[in-house]
């Protein structure tokens, strides 16, 4: 396999991390700063305790100040809008994150938006959204951040590349959409989803491919140009009887189906998962001093 086509997420998201762990170091040493990023988790949804425990890790590793509140499930809203408020109130707190999804009985935009739009870290309030879309500063969501980040730490081009994003949602498929739109990176830009007539025929124009659908294997190598560079965000857990536990993760992209065709792919995992964490240390550091994308 030519590994030089991988886009290598575990290589550029150490990479982020290690320059955000010396500016940490620097603005401590500089003006006393020491960043702050409060998780708010609600229930027991396994997946949402991995992802905090692992975002948890990684502010120790990088000499974050962390505090995680676990809530139970049947936890009132008004409780963790007062929560809410209490850490947009404490200074030491730069960074605030209500993991997704929330049980359904609480309305999650309501929570989003009561997250002051200073310590928004996930990039998910509107202030920051619409910030993003007239291409002013702002914090961008962690997952298409680090897309931009590897694609430019790996040389790929994006001006006046034709740029299908496969998936409109509200974390990737349109903070995509809206950074290849930004004059840095200057590309065209479609948008597909579930009621578009025929993928294919937008895909196989595209010069950059990203899936962000939650289908394994969703794209085929029949869809895709040869030479694309292709971006699969997907993370799907699948049966394989030879694993050790019996399942294992795998992207939106049969990625040994398209690997041949690709000028560059990420592969799954390894790839833009990693990124993600590494962006979200990236905006609590941009948060803690006062800077954003
Ligand atoms: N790597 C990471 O760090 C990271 C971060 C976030 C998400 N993810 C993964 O990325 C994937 C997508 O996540 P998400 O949160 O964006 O998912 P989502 O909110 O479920 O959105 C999926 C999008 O795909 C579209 N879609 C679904 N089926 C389709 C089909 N058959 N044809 C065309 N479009 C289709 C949907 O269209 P409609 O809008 O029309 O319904 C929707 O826009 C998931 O596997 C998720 O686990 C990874």
């Amino acid at each position: 396999m030519d590994s030089d086509k991988i886009i290598d997420g575990r290589l550029y998201s150490s990479q982020v991390k290690a320059e955000v762990k010396e500016e940490t170091e620097r603005l401590y040493i500089e003006k006393g700063i020491q960043p702050g990023l409060a998780f708010i988790l609600v229930g027991d949804n396994p997946a949402s305790q991995v992802y905090v425990r692992n975002k948890g890790k990684a502010c120790e590793e990088i000499g974050f100040h962390s505090v995680t509140k676990v809530l139970p499930e049947k936890t009132e809203e008004n409780q963790i809008l007062d929560l809410i408020k209490e850490y947009n109130e404490d200074s030491s707190i730069h960074g605030l994150l209500v993991q997704l999804p929330l049980p359904k009985h609480i309305n999650e935009e309501k929570v989003i938006e009561s997250i002051d739009f200073r310590k928004d870290v996930d990039g998910f309030h509107p202030h920051n959204v619409g910030k993003l879309l007239i291409g002013q500063k702002c914090f961008v969501s962690c997952t298409p951040y680090g897309i931009v980040e590897m694609m430019k730490r790996s040389g790929i081009e994006t001006k006046g590349k034709n740029t299908v994003i496969i998936g409109r949602s509200n974390i990737v498929g349109k903070p995509m959409a809206a950074l290849f739109l930004r004059k840095d990176l200057n590309s065209t830009v479609t948008v597909c989803h579930s009621a578009t007539k025929d993928i294919k025929e937008y895909s196989l124009n595209a010069d950059i491919l990203v899936a962000a659908i939650g289908k394994a294997g969703f794209v085929k190598s029949d869809m895709v140009k040869e030479g694309a560079v292709i971006i699969d965000v997907g993370i799907n857990r699948i049966e394989d009887k030879s694993a050790p536990k019996g399942t294992r993760l795998t992207g939106d992209v049969d990625f040994e189906g398209c690997f041949p065709k690709a000028s560059k792919i990420t592969p799954v995992p390894g790839g833009v998962g990693l990124m993600t964490i590494a962006m979200l240390m990236r905006n609590t550091l941009d948060a803690a001093s006062g800077k954003m994308y």
